[in-house]
């Protein structure tokens, strides 16, 4: 037995609090009947409609992407572009990605069916730590690195302290490769970090969303996370809420 507003986040209709509120305001039925108790447990036995609509109740799933350039971080695209779903011919869940990389961003990108789970890993609080490595124009300064780290100010307010490391320099091509760990998934965030520094990004990949990596994947490949890989990640973005 699950509680009904899990059951309903779970199927991806919505968040559990937007679930909780289409439950008090009486728009969830179960088996046949107007249910407003928060608190109420079913079972897959029961039939659960939301607005008037069956709930399709899916097993939770849980994937890794190794996320190419040239994909849209969506499930679709009007512009019939490449979508990071087409990875998943066979997976016949309706799984969405978790937050978005970039078209031209590379990495690690994790797929659901789980509403829930896919808020709470978005919670603009959760402290999971995102590793980018970017390779820029320009070889930035010591200083230039510390006012990524410090937290810059950028048209959507000043981003939370970030740690930076230069890894490798070309001084022939005036390009240099950094290591930037962030906890936040602002829009183009690293992008326009770096621009805010005079270093445009070249290069741009994903190489660690919390403790998952791309290890042994290629562009375009995937696998399921463990059960214990799930439990780990909701435990981590949990305790930092
Ligand atoms: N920051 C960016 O600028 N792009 C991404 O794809 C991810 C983080």
């Amino acid at each position: 037995m699950e509680r009904l507003q899990k059951v309903i986040a779970q199927a991806g209709v919505a968040s559990r609090r937007k679930a909780e509120e289409l439950i008090l305001e009486g728009r969830v039925t179960v088996d046949g009947k107007v249910v407003k108790e928060l608190g109420t447990k079913v079972s897959s036995n029961n039939k659960i409609e939301v607005n008037g609509i069956p709930l399709e109740r899916e097993e939770p799933v849980y994937f890794l992407l190794y996320k190419p350039t040239g994909v849209i971080s969506a499930v679709s695209d009007d512009k019939g572009r490449k979508v990071v779903t087409d990875f998943f011919p066979l997976i016949k869940e309706r799984i969405y990605p978790i937050g978005r990389l970039d078209y031209d961003t590379s990495g690690v990108l994790l797929l659901t069916n789980d509403g829930d789970f896919a808020n709470l890993l978005m919670h603009p609080k959760h402290e999971v730590d995102k590793v980018y490595i970017a390779k820029v124009k320009g070889i930035p300064t010591r200083e230039q690195l510390k006012l990524l780290d410090r937290g810059i100010r950028l048209e959507d307010g000043l981003t939370a302290p970030a740690k930076t490391k230069l890894i490798t320099l070309d001084k022939k091509k005036n390009t240099s490769i950094i290591q930037i760990i962030i906890h936040e998934g602002r829009n183009r965030q690293v992008r326009r970090m770096f621009e805010a520094i005079g270093c445009p990004v070249m290069k741009l990949k994903r190489e660690r969303y919390g403790f998952l990596t791309v290890h042994g994947l290629k562009p375009g490949e995937s696998r399921e996370l463990t059960p214990h890989e799930v439990k780990q990640l909701r435990a981590q973005s949990q305790a930092s809420k």
